[in-house]
């Protein structure tokens, strides 16, 4: 090795021994004659002092140079340890300066005080992961992938990994495609998830099967979406909800303990799909703090409001907080975007309801809602009167804006559930027709069967997420393994035995060899790491990620190719598109 030690690893112990040490300048300070410089690696910084005595041009050391220095350690006088750093109670006086390799002028600091702009930190990412939080993220990521392998390993699931070049797989999101050389006018997918060849792996007596699955998905990015990004995918045979409930949360706390060393609580709470929507107004709800949503629509129905009268239902949410005007206009603008037609509010002025739409209220109704809300004094009640999921949605959205406006979120809390009985179909308003809610290969629940022909939408699934404050960490669902029972499912939905045989046949035809009942989840690595690094943009700990335009600005992608690499694909490109 080019070094005897790290940058993060000498003490008082090594007082006046020899060293060696390689890194980046990551500052200097000059003091006529002597150069103290801060010399950075992976582990940690040490303070080296040059002087006349060293060999080497010292003089000329510029920030990010990559060097070796051989020295002698020496103790800082007592009082004058460098506060903050490990290394703090020693530096290094040098006796012989290497310049391994010189470096340009930085486009951007090396340095966690500074952020660059987004555009330039993706550019030069080489340098933006210098800086020393990126590189504790990226150890923490690390620790998650061990701890992983290590929970799982002792739990018998065997690392199997499944193709990258496939076919279409049954996400929702768009396929990334490669072009087949030697089958023209054919393409592999690029697999959103590794879905049918888990499922497959059951149906060949793997039992228990994990992956640190990467996931490719042409989808429209946002802080929780890459195109590229990784799964903790898990699948097990002969097991039901909650035995795969007890080795998640068993997995999660052992991430948890092996990365930021805090205790998770098990079990987690649970919340079925409708009792999530009716107090939180979605599938995803942030525990960490209140604000509950409460259904009114009895009351506003007698209210003397006309628009309260008609609609389905009312959503009620009580927040501690006396709002002004421009705000409670900002609010209303800002709830509008959901859909609705406004956002209703009324004050708790001692036992009353004033302002806003209280008008429209008996004094009896304004007790009983005041009751309902468990409102105090000074309390503001927001009302949203709609259709049904329409209130719901746009209650939780108010609901996530007033939590983080009036501050009622710890950002140290971790509160984790699981969300159950998701319907088995969604109606998608774009195309006006039915669609799985999780995927095609979703168990109904047993009871919910009856409504397969007529009520469709009535079916509830066995089907899970995981929600960690706010966030869908994992989605999952025991598995149809019963083929006819499939084939019925997918008639409802407009897919004939023949397209299915197209897209999933092998699957069909894995399952018909007797495959066993089986379940399964998938958590978000990258966002699960991110989540316990603190941050909410999963870019933060994906090395090379891409821009919000699907793009490396490091590496240029994507490109053009040439006409010859097109040729042998047998593609023609349309320039006009
Ligand atoms: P699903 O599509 O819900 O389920 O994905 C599982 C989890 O993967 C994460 N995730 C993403 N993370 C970053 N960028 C993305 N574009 C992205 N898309 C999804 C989320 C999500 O909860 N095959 C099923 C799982 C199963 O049924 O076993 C699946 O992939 O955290």
């Amino acid at each position: 090795m080019l070094r005897t030690h790290t940058c993060g690893e000498l003490t008082e112990k090594q007082v006046n021994k020899s060293t060696t040490l390689c890194g980046w300048l990551h500052a200097r300070r000059d003091h006529g004659g002597m150069v103290f410089i801060d010399l950075r690696d992976r582990y940690g910084m040490t303070q080296i002092v040059f002087d006349k005595s060293c060999s080497g041009d010292f003089e000329k050391l510029r920030r990010e140079d990559c060097i070796q220095v051989e020295g002698t350690v020496k103790k800082r006088k007592t009082g004058k340890e460098l506060k903050g750093m490990k290394t703090g109670k020693i530096e290094i006086h040098a006796k012989k300066l290497i310049m391994l390799n010189e470096s340009q002028t930085p486009p951007l600091e090396v340095d966690d005080r500074i952020i660059a702009t987004d555009e330039l930190r993706l550019q030069y990412r080489y340098l933006d992961l210098r800086r020393p939080i990126m590189q504790k993220q990226f150890q923490l990521r690390h620790k998650a992938a061990q701890a992983t392998r290590d929970y799982l390993s002792k739990e018998n699931f065997l690392e199997i990994e499944t193709p990258l070049l496939v076919r279409e797989t049954p996400e929702g999101a768009r396929d990334y495609l490669v072009p087949s050389r030697v089958n023209p006018g054919k393409f592999y997918s690029l697999p959103q998830s590794p879905q049918l060849y888990k499922q497959t792996l059951m149906v060949s007596g793997f039992d228990r099967y994990f992956q640190l699955a990467r996931c490719l998905r042409d989808e429209d990015l946002r802080t929780d979406r890459q195109p590229e990004f990784t799964q903790i995918d898990l699948e097990m045979s002969f097991g039901e909800q909650n035995d795969l409930f007890t080795i998640l949360e068993g997995l999660v706390k052992h991430i948890v303990k092996k990365t930021i060393n805090t205790d998770v609580k098990t079990p987690f709470k649970r919340l079925t799909h409708h009792e999530s929507m009716e107090k939180y107004g979605n599938d995803k709800p942030d525990l960490r703090f209140g604000l509950p949503l409460i259904d009114v629509t009895t009351i506003a129905k007698s209210s003397s409001f006309e628009k309260f009268k008609l609609a389905e239902r009312a959503t009620l949410l009580c927040c501690p907080h006396t709002f002004n005007r421009k705000e409670l206009d900002s609010l209303n603008e800002r709830i509008q975007k959901e859909g609705v037609s406004g956002l209703g509010y009324a004050k708790n002025v001692k036992g009353k309801l004033e302002t806003g739409i209280a008008k429209f209220f008996t004094p009896k109704q304004q007790k009983d809602l005041i009751k309902l809300a468990k409102s105090k004094d000074c309390d503001t009640l927001f009302f949203i009167a709609d259709k049904p999921t329409r209130s719901l949605k746009a209650g939780g959205v108010l609901r996530n804006i007033l939590g983080k406006k009036l501050k009622l979120i710890d950002n140290k809390v971790f509160e984790y559930c699981w969300i159950t009985d998701f319907p088995l179909f969604e109606y998608n308003e774009d195309t006006q027709e039915l669609e799985p809610a999780h995927h095609l290969f979703t168990m109904p629940k047993k009871d919910a069967l009856k409504y397969l022909g007529t009520e469709p939408e009535k079916i509830i699934a066995q089907c899970y997420d995981l929600v960690l404050n706010g966030v869908e960490l994992g989605s999952g669902s025991v598995r149809n393994h019963d083929s006819a029972l499939q084939k019925k499912i997918m008639a409802v939905i407009g897919i004939s035995t023949k397209d299915a045989e197209k897209k999933f046949g092998f699957l069909l035809e894995a399952m018909s060899y007797g495959g066993p009942p089986h379940l399964g989840i998938a958590l978000g690595f990258d966002r699960l790491v991110t989540l316990l690094c603190g941050h909410n943009d999963i870019r933060e700990v994906i090395a090379f990620p891409k821009n919000k335009k699907a793009e490396s600005p490091m590496d240029g992608s994507p490109s053009k190719v040439s006409d010859e690499q097109l040729k042998t694909l047998h593609l023609r490109v349309n320039d006009e598109d």
